[in-house]
């Protein structure tokens, strides 16, 4: 996710502003940019390392703004970096998350004469506060702009005359820091830990203004009280908010991950879904078929998505391991498309499969997570996960909000190709707005996961078994577990492991099974009873309503459709983090592995 930080006090702003940009570094970043407030306003910002970014050796502002840039709409360039100004350049503005109605909002200000600099959704906040803001009421302005703003956002705000900062919040964290005489607010506590450890953290809808000596904290008109209170967390453990590691952190970022990635995408009045592509209506109704090529995790999604592109766009699909690929369009090439998930866009086996498709004649779309890779500029068109930085080398939020995009792209070819009514279209979209909260209810059962992981953890093997949309999670659970905890882990559609992988099921095997909608539960209780009568303990994540009658451990998954597979992957992510963590391993780099793989 992007960092923001900020400073007000009386000293020279701009090398706390500068340590906090490095703090920020660990969330990863694209761009960077810094504002410093005197009785002028300057910027300095670039695409790139900080260390890349040109700052005075001294300036005498005593109020400046950072932000740290992962980049969502427009690519990482200098001008898309924030901060972003208004057309006097009197106003600053850094943001995280995405303001939904942005090009709304543009198209007005544009028509009433504003200039805009860059491709951000960011840049119509300073311009609307600039057509708010009287020289002096900071605090009301901000009001005012974001009354007209929908999507997730942190705020930062200053502007020539104020001498303070605003900053709001809705569905995106913002954090206040006081010190003696200064006061800081950042995106997270890490930015400005080695100044103060006195905190107050925001609730959605508040807006703060912030000068060296004193914070004020307004709810609409209303001044509100929140509670301070002392973190103490060493840095490191701060970067992870205080979790041990970045995976179990990135496990407990889902929900806010998924609603990035649908936010401003859906519209379940009307059952349509948004993805921001130019795939013509002609085109997608003329398909023969969608080929998914993928690696490891995402080729796990990608298998997901196959059933619900044929279940409801009605296209055939194939998902090939992207190592493996081969064209294999026929003689209309044109009629296939090649859909390459990859959360980095620089996996060189997928780049490879891709070119291939690309060089038959096929037309490529990128799924991934990273804007500006070389995935997303080589495709013909290409849909951003909005996952935020993925630190773990296990893909966690990454998987879940692939999956999440392409159940919005199966809506949008659904719908173009009049394969999926309105009514259907609508429930999809209804299960996948719903997913943040579903997971947030798995979220709250991770104890219990952690209690049976630990008591299971010297087991010799485990088996994950599912069916249907079930299989690619046990495939994915399995690999979880095998890349981090260094034990043997094998997943299989529920018919098949009696086809062999039987022989190895014994009381020391334990053996994960889904049971929930979209996985066939009817078929997998008889083989849950298989195993159970080879003496291997059974934990099941399942939606059944007697599934304690036939399981051994049974960890609840939410009504959610053809999405109960994907919220039940998050126990089995709970599962492999905590077996990993009782064998002691080094979670957030396994051995032998690496976040990007680009050779082939
Ligand atoms: C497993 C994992 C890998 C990646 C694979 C593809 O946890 O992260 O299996 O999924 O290397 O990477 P991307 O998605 O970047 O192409």
């Amino acid at each position: 996710m992007c960092g923001i930080v900020g400073y007000t006090g009386t000293e020279a702003a701009l090398p706390v502003v500068a340590t906090g940009l490095k703090n920020l570094e660990y969330r990863g970043y694209d761009s960077a940019g810094v504002a410093l407030l005197d009785d002028t306003l300057d910027v300095y910002k670039s695409e790139g390392d900080i260390d890349a970014l040109t700052l005075p050796d001294t300036h005498s502002a005593t109020t400046g703004l950072g932000h740290t840039r992962w980049s969502t709409h427009g690519q990482p360039t200098d001008a898309n970096a924030h901060p972003h100004t208004d057309c006097t350049g009197e106003i600053a503005v850094v943001h995280n998350g995405i303001i939904d109605n942005y090009e709304e909002l543009k198209a007005e200000l544009v028509a009433a004469g504003h200039e805009f600099t860059s491709e951000t959704d960011t840049e119509v906040v300073p311009h609307l506060l600039e057509a708010h803001y009287d020289g002096t009421n900071l605090r009301a302005a901000v009001q005012a702009v974001v009354e007209r703003l929908t999507g997730s956002f942190a705020l930062g705000v200053t502007a020539v005359g104020a001498a303070e900062l605003v900053v709001t919040r809705q569905d995106s964290p913002l954090v206040l820091g006081r010190g003696e005489t200064a006061n800081f607010v950042a995106s997270d506590v890490t930015a400005f830990l080695e100044y103060t450890r006195d905190v107050i953290f925001l609730e959605d809808g508040d807006i703060a203004t912030v000068t060296a000596d004193e914070i004020t904290i307004w709810q609409g008109d209303d001044r509100v009280t929140r509670e301070a209170q002392t973190v103490d967390w060493e840095a490191d453990a701060a970067e992870k908010a205080g979790y041990e590691h970045y995976m179990l952190k990135e496990i407990h970022e889902q929900p806010q991950a998924l609603r990035q990635t649908i936010s401003g995408r859906v519209d379940v009045v009307n059952g349509t879904a948004d993805l921001e592509f130019d795939l013509p209506t002609n085109y997608l109704q003329s398909l023969d078929e969608i080929q998914i090529v993928a690696a490891g995790t995402s080729y796990h999604a990608g298998l997901y998505a196959r059933r619900l592109l044929e279940a409801h766009a009605d296209v055939r699909c194939t998902v090939e391991v992207a190592s493996e690929y081969e064209f294999t369009g026929g003689r209309d090439p044109w009629r296939t498309l090649v859909v390459a998930v990859t959360q980095s866009g620089e996996t060189a086996d997928t780049l490879s499969a891709m070119r291939t498709a690309a060089a038959a004649g096929a037309r490529t779309l990128a799924v991934t997570n990273t804007v500006g890779s070389t995935a997303a500029r080589e495709a013909d068109d290409v849909v951003y996960i909005r996952a935020g930085p993925e630190i773990g080398v296990a893909a966690t939020k990454t998987f879940a909000a692939q999956v999440t995009t392409l159940a919005l792209l199966t809506v949008a070819i659904g719908r173009e190709r009049n394969a999926l009514g309105g009514d259907r279209a609508s429930t999809l979209l209804e299960n996948i707005r719903s997913l943040p909260g579903a997971i947030q209810q798995v979220l709250d059962d991770a104890d219990r996961v952690a209690d049976t992981a630990r008591e299971l953890a010297d087991s010799e093997a485990f088996f994950f078994v599912g069916r249907r949309l079930g299989m690619p999670v046990s495939l994915e659970g399995a690999l979880k577990l095998k890349e981090i905890s260094y034990t043997h882990a094998e997943g299989f559609g529920g018919g098949e492991l009696k086809h062999g992988s039987l022989a190895l099921v014994t009381a020391d095997t334990p053996v994960i099974a889904i049971l929930t909608d979209g996985a066939n539960p009817e078929k997998m209780v008889h083989n849950v009873k298989e195993v159970q009568s080879r003496d291997a303990p059974v934990l099941g994540v399942s939606s059944l309503d007697d599934a304690e009658s036939v399981l051994d451990v049974t960890f609840p998954v939410p009504s959610l459709g053809d999405l109960e597979p994907l919220v039940a992957n998050v126990y089995l992510q709970l599962f492999a983090y905590h077996i990993a963590d009782a064998l002691d391993r080094n979670i957030d780099k396994p051995r032998n592995l690496a976040k990007s793989v680009t050779v082939e």
